[in-house]
Formats: structure tokens, C-alpha cells, sequence
């Protein structure tokens, strides 16, 4: 009997194991953060140990070697199918990506602006419908992110139109006008972090690159959420502002963009 008791403690150990892990796995799938902890955090630092390469590598790797040099489409199409199937990734993605083509063929933008370039999935987006003689300036204070972007930019194809600007986006947009001949812009994508999406929206009108009819669109304003910026220009009589609910990347996950259009 004694034999028996002492031989089920291990037993009810690994069943109480089992439960924990299978708590922490349900955690996962119902909770974003924790999703994106699990992701962000513990498999990726794991992966780039044993693989001695960063994500941000892998997703420019998959590209290099399955999408086709010189399509975009064929670009967008290869990191989607990368970080929905295999590594999870901060791009925005196929189903808001479509919210942000319809926002940028809108604007007709000659001069277009993205803060948060990380590995060019969204400036390939936007400058492959760009009208000829456009530009996109992107912006991306990271310099590993930023040397991955340059390189997929030009895999895709889309370089002529693109100018990637290495640094925090609070010192670039004072330089726009003088070291980038920018009167004023078009269209601005705000993907940085998001506490700078208010400051770097008031810095843009102090620096007067705001016209009346610029259009901002604004990325993750519900996940992981931007509610000074959504306060900030909802409240504003110098901008008139849409949503439009979504998902977060690659995830089951509500979010939203928001559009902000300058009144001038
Ligand atoms: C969400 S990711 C951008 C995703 C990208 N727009 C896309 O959809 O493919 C945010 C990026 O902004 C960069 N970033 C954050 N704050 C910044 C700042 N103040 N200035 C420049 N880059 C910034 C980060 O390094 C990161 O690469």
C-alpha cells in the first residue's frame, strides 16, 4: 500500500505539470498579450539562440528564397504567408493592409510618409501604388530593422520610389523640409511606437508639412491602442477622422485604424 502511495507522487506530479502547461496554452490562445509575450518574447529569443539569427533575418531570408525579384505583390504575398504560418511579426499585414491601400489610392499621394518602416512590408505596400514621380519617405530609428528594409525594398523592386530615413522620427521631421525638399505632405502612415503618434502629429503641423486635405492614417489605434491620438485629433477642429475596426496582424484580435484628415 505504502509502495503504491509513493509511486502515484510522481504520477500526480506530472499530472498536475500537464495541467499547468495546459492552463498556460489555453492563456495563450485566449489572451493576445499573452500571446504575444509567448511569441515576442520566449520562441523568438529561443529560435534566434539556436539559430544565431534574428527574426527580422528569417522573414528576409523566406523572401529572398521563395518570392519573386522585381513583384511586390509576390513580396507582400511571402511575408504574410511567413508570419501567419510560421513567426508571428509586427507588419501590418493583408486584411489592414487592404484598409491602407484603399486609404493610399484615395489620397493620390505625390509626397507620402510612413514613421515605422521595420522590415519595408508596408512601404513595399504602399510605394507599389504610388503614381509615377511619387515618393515615400520611410522612417525607422532601428538600423538592423532598418538595413533588412533597404534589402527589401530592393528585392521587391520599389527603391526609385522610396527613401528610407535612419533615425527617431521626432529629430527626421524638423529635416523634412531643407534636407528633403518636402513642402508639404500627402499621406502619413503613423506605425512607430505609440506614444510618439500624438507628439509626432503636432510636431507635423508645427513644422506646417500639413496641407488642408493631408491625409494620417493611424495603425493599431485599438491593439495595442493609441487612446491619447484617438483623443487627440477626435477632439481636434483641425481634423475630421473615420475608423475602421479590424484585426490585429496575423491574429484573431480586434483592432483598428483610424483615418485623420487636416482641415487646415
Ligand atoms: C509596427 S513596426 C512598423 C511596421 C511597418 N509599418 C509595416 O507595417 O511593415 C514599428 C517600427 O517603428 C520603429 N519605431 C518606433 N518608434 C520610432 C521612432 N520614434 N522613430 C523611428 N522609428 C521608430 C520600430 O523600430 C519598428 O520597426
Amino acid at each position: 500500500m505504502k509502495m503504491l502511495e509513493s509511486s502515484s507522487v510522481p504520477l500526480f506530479s506530472v499530472f498536475i505539470l500537464l495541467l499547468i502547461l495546459l492552463l498556460i496554452v489555453l492563456l495563450i490562445r485566449k489572451n493576445a498579450t499573452a500571446a504575444l509575450i509567448w511569441n515576442e518574447i520566449i520562441r523568438e529569443k529561443v529560435t534566434n539562440f539556436i539559430m544565431n539569427q534574428s527574426k527580422e533575418q528569417r522573414i528576409l531570408n523566406f523572401v529572398l528564397q521563395n518570392a519573386v525579384r522585381g513583384d511586390p505583390c509576390s513580396v507582400l504575398d511571402t511575408i504574410d504567408k511567413y508570419c501567419s504560418q510560421k513567426e508571428w511579426a509586427m507588419n501590418v499585414g493583408d486584411e489592414k493592409g487592404k484598409i491602407l491601400d484603399k486609404t493610399v489610392e484615395e489620397a493620390n499621394p505625390s509626397v507620402a510618409l510612413e514613421l515605422g518602416t521595420y522590415c519595408g512590408y508596408s512601404a513595399v505596400r504602399i510605394s507599389r501604388l504610388l503614381k509615377a514621380g511619387a515618393r515615400l519617405l520611410t522612417v525607422e530609428f532601428n538600423p538592423e530593422f532598418a538595413a533588412i528594409a533597404k534589402q527589401m525594398i530592393e528585392f521587391a523592386g520599389v527603391q526609385d520610389k522610396v527613401k528610407l530615413l535612419e533615425g527617431p522620427s521626432e529629430e527626421i521631421i524638423p529635416q523634412l523640409k531643407k534636407k528633403y525638399e518636402v513642402d508639404t505632405l500627402d499621406f502619413v502612415f503613423l506605425d512607430h511606437w505609440k506614444d510618439r503618434y500624438t507628439p509626432d502629429t503636432i510636431l507635423l503641423q508645427e513644422c506646417n508639412l500639413l496641407r488642408k486635405g493631408s491625409v494620417l492614417l493611424a495603425d493599431n489605434v485599438i491593439f495595442p491602442g493609441a487612446p491619447d491620438f484617438l483623443n487627440y485629433v477626435r477632439k481636434s477642429p483641425h481634423f475630421q477622422c473615420t475608423n475602421y475596426p479590424s484585426h490585429l496582424e496575423y491574429m484573431q484580435v480586434e483592432d483598428a485604424m483610424e483615418k485623420a484628415v487636416f482641415l487646415g
